[in-house]
């Protein structure tokens, strides 16, 4: 075999030889070596040069574009707010007083009391949606109580998130009371049983005023004003698990959720120029009123007894147990606080494994 070396490049020519010559072999293998060598030390032509310092220069600006914009979500702004919708109960209350210990002034959110007398009772408006007159002013008082306990400032504002100059008029309220707005949670929601067959058109329309134009009105009101304040800010929309797969029998309530990740994608993506990060989370089976209410109604469908479902839901969670609202409240800190700041369009799920994305 002989080597045809050529620029430090060897291409093997075999040609039959009647027997190899081993010094001669040796010297071979050296000069390929010091020939290779020498071609890649050889200086690179100057358009080369060029595009290799222009690509250096290019990461070099991206690196610290990516430094700047990351931490300037939640960098400068000093004393922080937030405003947490559907906070007088359940996941919201949660995450309210979970902002609170993390440092946060929070304004607390939900339903008007617009019938005296019913502490404690909650009167559905129609059939089966988990939308309550709540005695929302005590509620509020009381996590308003918490978070002060907590060293932090808070206010109780009732607002339908659904209208929006209710949720314009929360913002400007918490602005107000509390300072500039760094953090909307756009956490109210509701829910239903009902198959698709059963479901009228008023069913999707009250699912979606709430669920979706809810948590579009929370979206878009607080964007203004954090670009107003020309600080940045975070926005965070409730979702599901059944934003990435329905549950029977509440295909409105899932197609609703799959609108907040669609709206959290789309504001992340134009919103970023002003430096807001647009994150969902999405919880899987969690131990509040509104898990009450589909456990009873999701049994009578099946013909399973009271607390049956939810059990039999809890049964296929990998981590073996059903959620407490403080499991998505730490989940929510995370896409508050600094460490989040790279992120965003995202929906995270906190289920303990029931759906894997
Ligand atoms: N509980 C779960 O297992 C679960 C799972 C996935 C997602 N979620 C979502 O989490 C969020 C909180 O749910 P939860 O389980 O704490 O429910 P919940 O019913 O216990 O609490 C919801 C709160 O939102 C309030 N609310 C309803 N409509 C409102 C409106 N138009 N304006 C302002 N406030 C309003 C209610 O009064 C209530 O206090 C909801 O968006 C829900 O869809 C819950």
């Amino acid at each position: 075999m002989l080597w045809n070396v050529e620029r430090g490049t060897a291409h093997a020519t075999c040609i039959p030889t009647a027997g190899l010559h081993l010094p001669l072999l040796i010297n071979v293998i050296l000069f390929v070596g010091t020939s290779f060598e020498l071609y890649c030390s050889q200086e690179l032509p100057s358009s080369t040069v060029k595009s290799q310092e222009n690509y250096e220069q290019h990461m070099s600006n991206m690196a610290s574009t990516e430094t700047s914009s990351s931490s300037a979500v939640t960098e400068n702004q000093g004393k922080r707010t937030a405003i947490v919708t559907g906070a007088a109960r359940g996941i919201g209350k949660a995450i309210a007083l979970r902002l609170a210990k993390d440092g946060y002034d929070i304004c607390i959110n939900d339903l008007s009391l617009n019938q005296a007398g019913i502490d404690e009772v909650f009167l559905p408006i129609s059939s089966n949606f988990i939308v309550y007159d709540l005695p929302i002013y005590s509620y509020n008082f009381q996590t308003v109580k918490e978070i002060q306990a907590l060293g932090r400032k808070s206010y109780g504002h009732t607002a339908d998130v659904s209208k929006r100059s209710d949720v314009e008029a929360l913002v400007e309220a918490s602005v107000q009371n509390l300072g500039p707005l760094n953090t909307m949670v756009a956490n109210a929601g509701i829910s239903q049983v009902k198959s698709v067959l059963e479901m009228t058109e008023e069913d999707v329309s009250h699912m979606f005023e709430i669920n979706v134009y809810g948590v579009f009105n929370c979206y878009s009101v607080a964007a203004k004003q954090m670009i107003k304040q020309g600080n940045g800010g975070k926005i965070l929309g409730c979702a599901s698990i059944v934003a990435f797969r329905p549950f029977v029998n509440m295909t409105h309530y899932s197609a609703s959720k799959w609108a907040v990740r669609g709206f959290t994608q789309g504001f992340a993506m134009e919103l970023a120029e002003h430096k807001i990060t647009v994150n969902g989370y999405a919880p899987g089976i969690v131990g509040t009123p509104m898990w009450e209410m589909l456990d009873e109604k999701l049994g009578e469908k099946l013909g399973a007894q009271k607390g049956e479902t939810i059990k039999q839901f809890g049964e296929k969670i990998a981590l073996g147990r059903l959620s407490v609202p403080d499991d998505v409240a730490k989940c929510v800190s995370y896409l508050a606080g600094p460490d989040s700041d790279y992120m965003t369009g995202q929906t995270l799920i906190i289920d303990g494994g029931i759906q894997f994305s």
